[in-house]
Order: C-alpha cells, then sequence, then structure tokens
C-alpha cells in the first residue's frame, strides 16, 4: 500500500480563530458561536471550538498565531459533495432528450478527450482547484476508464490537498470503443491503482470501485467487482442507481431475472457500508428499506434531477427513515459545484415540504461525512476531527449580508438562498491553507 509522506495538512504554528462561527452537531441541529473560537493544533487537528471567552479562559495561547477576523467572516465546515464528475466540467449545460441520449451525444465524448494526458491534466487542475475554491474539501469523485487519467487526477488532488474519494471508470459494454475495456483488463488496472491510491497520504486520498452503472457493466465485470469488494471491504463503492426511467426500463431487458433495480447490485455483493448510490430517484419501498439496511449511502443531487427531469428525490422519506445520504453536485449534469447552490435545489425541489434549514446545512457538512463513514474525522469542530473548514466572507457577493441579529435559523437562511462561492474567501483542509490569499485575514 502506498508510502506516501507529504507535508501537506501540517501547520507550522498551532492557529487559533476568533469570529462568527456556525457548525452542524446533529441531523436536525447547529451551534451558532457569534464570538467563537477555533483552534487547530500543528497536526492539522481540532483542539477546541467554543465561545472565544471559555477559549480563553481553558486554553493556553502562548505560541498560537491568533486570527481575529472581521465582523462579516463566518467559519464554518468544508462541504462534502458526494456526486460529481471531473471529465464532465467542460460538458456543463448540455440540453439532450434524456439521460441515456445527454450520455451518448455530449458526455461520452467529452470524457473521451482525458485520453490525451495533457487535457486530463489540464481539466483535473482546473476541477480541483475549483471545487477548494467552492468551498468543497471532501469530494466522491467519477473520473473516466483511463488509467493515466485516473493516474493524473491522483497525483493533481494530492498535490493541491484535496480531500477525495475517487477511482477508475468501469465500463465493459453499452458504451464508446474509446471508454469500453475487457472485463478481465479493467478489474486488473483499477486493482493496481487502488494499491497505489487508497489511504494515501493518511487517508486523504481513497480509492472506489466505480462501475459505472448496471447498464455499462456485464455480469463478469459486477461480479469481479464484487470479488474485489470482499477482499477489500475498506474500499469505497460508488455508481449510479435508478436515476431516470428510460435507464430503469433498460436495466430490466439487460437483467431480466432482477426483481428490481437494486436487486442487480445485490446480486453481485456490492451493496454495503461505503456504497456510495447516485441519485436513486425511482426507488420502491422495498428497495429504500434494502438500501438502508445495507448502509449504504445515497447521494441527492438535485440540480443535476431538474437539469435532466430525471424526477424528485423521496427526501422526506429518507430523512423520515433516517437513511444514509448526503448532497451532489454532480457536475455535468448539475450546473455548477458549489453546494451552497445544492442545498437551495433540495429546498425547492421539495414543492409541498419545507426542509429543516439544519437539515440541509447537515447534509452538506456532516451528515455528507457520515455518509461516508468519516464523520469521525472531519464533517464539523469536534476536538480531535480533522481542521476542513472554510471562512467565508459576506462582502465577496453584493447580494449577500449576515442578518441584523443571526441566529442559527436566520444564518443558515442566508447561506442557503443567497450563498454562492463568492462567499469562499479561505478553505483550509488539516488546518492547511489550501484556497485563498492570507491577506483578507486580519491577524
Ligand atoms: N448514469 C450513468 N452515467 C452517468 C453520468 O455520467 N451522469 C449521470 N447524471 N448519470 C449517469
Ligand atoms: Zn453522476
Amino acid at each position: 500500500m502506498p508510502s506516501h509522506s507529504m507535508e501537506t495538512g501540517k501547520p507550522p504554528v498551532p492557529q487559533a480563530f476568533r469570529g462568527r462561527i456556525l457548525h452542524a452537531v446533529g441531523r436536525e441541529e447547529c451551534v451558532y458561536l457569534p464570538d467563537g473560537g477555533l483552534l487547530v493544533n500543528q497536526k492539522g487537528l481540532i483542539e477546541a471550538c467554543a465561545d472565544w471567552p471559555a477559549i480563553e479562559a481553558r486554553h493556553v495561547l502562548k505560541g498560537f498565531e491568533i486570527t481575529h477576523l472581521p465582523e462579516h467572516c463566518l467559519i464554518i465546515p468544508g462541504f462534502v459533495d458526494l456526486h460529481v464528475h471531473l471529465p464532465q466540467l467542460d460538458a456543463v449545460g448540455c440540453q439532450a432528450e434524456s439521460l441515456l441520449s445527454w450520455l451518448e451525444t455530449y458526455i461520452y465524448p467529452a470524457e473521451m478527450h482525458l485520453a490525451d494526458s495533457g487535457y486530463a491534466r489540464d481539466i483535473s487542475h482546473r476541477f480541483f482547484t475549483g471545487l477548494l475554491a467552492n468551498g468543497t474539501t471532501t469530494a466522491a469523485v467519477f473520473l473516466t476508464s483511463h488509467p493515466e487519467a485516473v493516474q493524473i487526477a491522483f497525483e493533481t488532488a494530492e498535490a493541491l490537498g484535496n480531500r477525495v474519494i475517487m477511482g477508475q471508470n468501469l465500463m465493459d459494454r453499452n458504451g464508446p470503443e474509446a471508454l469500453i475495456r475487457p472485463p478481465r483488463q479493467i478489474l486488473s488496472e483499477t486493482e493496481q491503482l487502488c494499491r497505489q491510491w487508497h489511504r494515501a497520504d493518511s487517508g486523504r486520498l481513497q480509492y472506489a470501485w466505480m462501475p459505472r452503472f448496471a447498464i455499462s457493466c456485464s455480469d463478469e465485470l459486477l461480479a469481479g467487482i464484487g470479488w474485489l469488494r470482499r477482499q477489500a471491504p475498506d474500499v469505497y463503492l460508488h455508481t449510479h442507481l435508478s436515476e431516470q426511467s428510460g435507464e430503469i426500463l433498460e436495466v430490466s431487458r439487460l437483467f431480466s431475472w432482477a426483481a428490481d433495480y437494486t436487486s442487480v447490485y445485490e446480486r453481485f455483493h456490492l451493496l454495503g457500508e461505503k456504497t456510495i448510490l447516485a441519485h436513486g430517484i425511482h426507488l420502491s419501498d422495498s428497495e429504500l428499506t434494502r438500501i438502508q439496511s445495507a448502509e449504504c449511502a445515497l447521494a441527492h443531487c438535485p440540480g443535476s434531477n431538474f437539469f435532466l427531469k430525471s424526477g424528485r428525490f423521496r427526501l422526506t422519506e429518507a430523512l423520515r427513515r433516517g437513511i444514509l445520504y448526503g448532497l451532489g453536485s454532480d457536475v455535468g449534469a448539475g450546473p455548477e459545484m458549489n453546494l451552497f447552490q445544492v442545498m437551495k435545489d433540495a429546498q425547492y425541489m421539495q414543492l409541498d415540504t419545507l426542509i429543516p434549514l439544519e437539515a440541509l446545512f447537515y447534509a452538506a457538512t456532516l451528515g455528507g461525512a457520515k455518509a461516508l463513514f468519516m464523520d469521525d474525522r472531519i464533517g464539523n469542530f469536534e476536538p480531535g476531527k480533522e481542521a476542513d473548514f472554510l471562512i467565508l466572507n459576506a462582502q465577496g457577493s453584493p447580494n449577500f449580508s449576515f442578518p441584523a441579529h443571526p441566529d442559527v435559523d436566520s444564518m443558515l437562511s442566508r447561506l442557503v438562498y443567497l450563498g454562492d462561492d463568492r462567499l469562499v474567501a479561505n478553505t483550509f483542509i488539516r488546518g492547511r491553507q489550501v484556497h485563498g490569499l492570507s491577506s483578507c485575514l486580519t491577524r
């Protein structure tokens, strides 16, 4: 397994940030500190998060670099994007009749370009810097089937400091020749890449087995992935499930023995902890129950679902059941990477139910981390977690301001309905600044 020893995530001195702080502490519970303190130690771990007077009373701050944030700044945890496609960054906004025709007309041709390693390097750099500029500190990323492009994506994320879960896109049928590969070859390639990258840099980079969706995988490929999963249960599995009616019809034609779409993945032992299922829109009660008992995570991608007219995710049902789920930008079906916009879309998509603001913010941060079984490391500011956080600047956007008398709800309401990437002044992962200028912080 990997032997990476990059010094990412190690600030030279412990840091203390004083200012407004907001984070989720439960499924429908957030805490807002108008005069808070966040202490980050030299290892990039959170030492404390509390009201500033309590921080001063309980901690010796000698040796800390103290940053006093101005009134127009707010610290929040970094966002977790549960589903996004790197190779589709340059194919956003291509309208089509259906998911399957969109894939064939625009997406497969866009993905073919990553056979060119110069282009793969360029798009990878723009993609990972784009995530950081949008405040996404953790992302579950779809790539292409080209092993060299997967290698380049990992190298780029490693260098830029992103926290990622990703892998080779596995397809052996029903796609262009340039993207499909013989099952044995692709299984051996993905295993090799996993050996090299899974848990690199102390777990900042993790690997996922990534069958694109049932339509693009033969029985032999799915069985091989199930075998890999049993050999390495710690590795993630990330795929698409039940997104559009035409797709579901095609799955029932290709796997005529299957009672439903979910049973295809069940049959090949692909469901369990650390399985991320994108969309899951047209799931029956039985499928939801099986997905929940297997502890799979659903990635809800409302911007994409609006764009492709895929249907409406059963969000209130997912909340009622307590199913593991998070939010995904799903670029390029989703229009942009920004999770502020995705929270708003998730609200707007539910036509007759108001989703609690706390639940949306939780889904974009701690809930996403929990869906990835990473809530012991990231998602909020509990002491001992790795310090992935954003400094927002309310003056970054002309449409935005903090409420005159902020509390949790009024603050969240502004963020969900008015927030966008212009607010993200600085992004930190493991305490290391990975986006923004230090000069906008007053020390
Ligand atoms: N299903 C299979 N591949 C894709 C993809 O690239 N995007 C979306 N939205 N759905 C898919
Ligand atoms: Zn997708």
